[in-house]
């Protein structure tokens, strides 16, 4: 493929790939292999429309461990301020040699509109409401290396649905890779359309906690939401946060995961999250091998 836009891109060929591949680069850079010379002589920027910190602090530590040349691009501080628009602003990163731009953006879409606009490869780190592939790569690669297989493992998503890019590609993933996939949310936070989605959705997460293998908990995006969010902060903590004793209700081995960042104490409590079932430090760390895997799969072969 040349882009990856959705995490509809990939089937369950290409996305084992993807993961095996990471587990590669992780071995690598275990053994101490800091870099490798795969992309030397090509150029990846990083556009940015949207804050980030582990997205794009990730996705430039992978390209510049496969030694491409890294350009980062904040829209703060660019000519977007003086009304420059996406397409030139595209087009002049093309002009400048960019063989693939990773974008972040607040528009759903943007990624698929910009892949229709420059040759090189256009990698989706987060449109709007919509999309987030690599994330739920790295997910299904936390999920691969703490529970082995993926297929028929029971994911349970847990919050903000509706506004969650994460829970998206998530979804569509897991469900390549054979997971069954329940999303728990307010009423109010499950998208409409949802029921169509490969997921079952349910409203009571303590019922569902006893059989999940993985809990995903998800942000709540109060700034997509405007000042009248409901339900209040504590009653969302109250009936869908993940404290101590809900924890508890879990199997054994599963494990507990969030993409970041985190709402401490409204989402997700600092017990959980700091516990031993905690994968989000993990998440991470894995977000790099995984990046560096897409990145030699879209750029590696073809120049
Ligand atoms: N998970 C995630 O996308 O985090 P950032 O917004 O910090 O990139």
């Amino acid at each position: 493929i040349q882009h990856l836009l959705s995490a509809s891109d990939l089937d369950a060929t290409a996305a084992t790939l993807i993961l095996d591949t990471a587990t590669e680069m992780a071995a690598m850079a275990d053994r101490d292999v800091k870099k490798l010379p795969t992309l030397r002589g090509r150029t990846v920027v990083n556009l940015f429309y949207e804050d980030s910190t582990r997205t794009r602090i990730s996705f430039e530590a992978a390209a510049k461990r496969l030694s491409a040349d890294v350009i980062n691009f904040s829209a703060k501080g660019s000519s977007v301020s003086k009304g420059e628009s996406l397409k030139d602003t595209a087009l002049t990163l093309q002009a400048m040699g960019a063989d693939a731009v990773v974008i972040r953006h607040p528009a759903s879409g943007a990624p698929h509109r910009l892949a229709t606009w420059i040759a090189g490869s256009v990698l989706n780190a987060g449109d709007g409401t919509h999309e987030h592939p690599t994330q739920a790569l790295l997910d299904a690669y936390t999920l691969r290396s703490r529970l082995g297989e993926i297929a028929g493992r029971h994911v349970v998503i847990v919050g903000d649905v509706l506004h969650s890019r994460v829970a998206r590609s998530n979804v569509v993933l897991l469900d390549t890779l054979g997971a069954k996939v329940t999303l728990v949310a307010p009423p109010t936070l499950v998208p409409v359309g949802a029921g169509a989605w490969p997921a079952d959705v349910s409203f009571d997460l303590d019922r569902v906690l006893p059989d999940a293998d993985a809990v995903m908990m998800l942000r709540v995006q109060k700034e997509r939401m405007g000042e009248a969010y409901f339900p209040s902060a504590r009653e969302y903590s109250r009936r869908y946060g993940l404290d101590g004793p809900r924890m508890r209700r879990l199997p054994g081995h599963a494990i507990v995961m969030h993409p970041g960042p985190m709402n401490r104490g409204m989402e997700i409590t600092p017990e959980v999250a700091d516990s031993a079932r905690s994968t989000i430090v993990e998440q991470v760390a894995n977000g790099v091998a995984v990046r560096m895997a897409v990145l030699y799969h879209l750029l590696g072969s073809v120049k």
